[in-house]
């Protein structure tokens, strides 16, 4: 199957069921060497004018290296014969595995030179725009804090979308 490229107002699904309940994988870095990451907290909408995603990377995540040393990445999404694979990457870390070879994916590269795999339904290439650490200060609940036990932070990763890439 084949990749075609939509606008992201063609996207179809429930966000909140895809990225919420199916996960989804961060990806940053090049073909030669990159890192993916489930994520399962974030989402997209308008801002400043331009179709954005959000997403939300702890320090401690390797992936968050090649975020940080690149000016682009994916969100991609997928079918449910790689729920496995999402597990895989949410639960080890490329530091110590490599997540190509234990999931089987097959990484390809967009035009932006963004890397995301073949087996997606879904692949969303993001442009860093804005980034910042979520700032503990500004929780106004305690349910909110109680996910930081560690202090540690997600950095908020505001990327516009650059291209959308659904399979036929
Ligand atoms: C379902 C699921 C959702 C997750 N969502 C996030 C997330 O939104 N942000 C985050 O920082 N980590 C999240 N994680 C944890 C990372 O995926 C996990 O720590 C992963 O091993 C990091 O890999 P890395 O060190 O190779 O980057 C999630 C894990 C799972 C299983």
């Amino acid at each position: 199957m084949r990749f075609r490229k939509i606008d992201a107002k063609e996207i179809q699904g429930n966000l909140f069921q895809m990225i919420g309940s199916d996960w989804m994988l961060i990806t940053a870095g090049s073909l030669e060497k990159h890192n993916t990451m489930t994520a399962s907290w974030g989402g997209a909408g308008v801002l400043w004018n331009k179709n954005v995603t959000f997403s939300f990377v702890r320090p401690q995540r390797y992936t968050r290296e090649f975020m940080d040393a690149g000016d682009v990445y994916t969100l991609s999404f997928y079918g449910p014969a790689y729920r496995n694979a999402l597990t895989l990457c949410g639960t080890k870390s490329g530091r110590d595995v490599d997540k190509v070879k234990e999931t089987g994916l097959t990484p390809a590269e967009a035009k932006s030179g963004a890397v995301y795999y073949e087996e997606a339904s879904l692949v969303i290439v993001c442009k860093k725009i804005y980034t910042q650490d979520i700032d503990p200060a500004g929780f106004l609940v305690p349910e909110v804090s109680k996910n930081y036990e560690n202090h540690d932070y997600h950095k908020m990763y505001i990327g516009e979308i650059l291209e959308v890439h659904i399979k036929e």
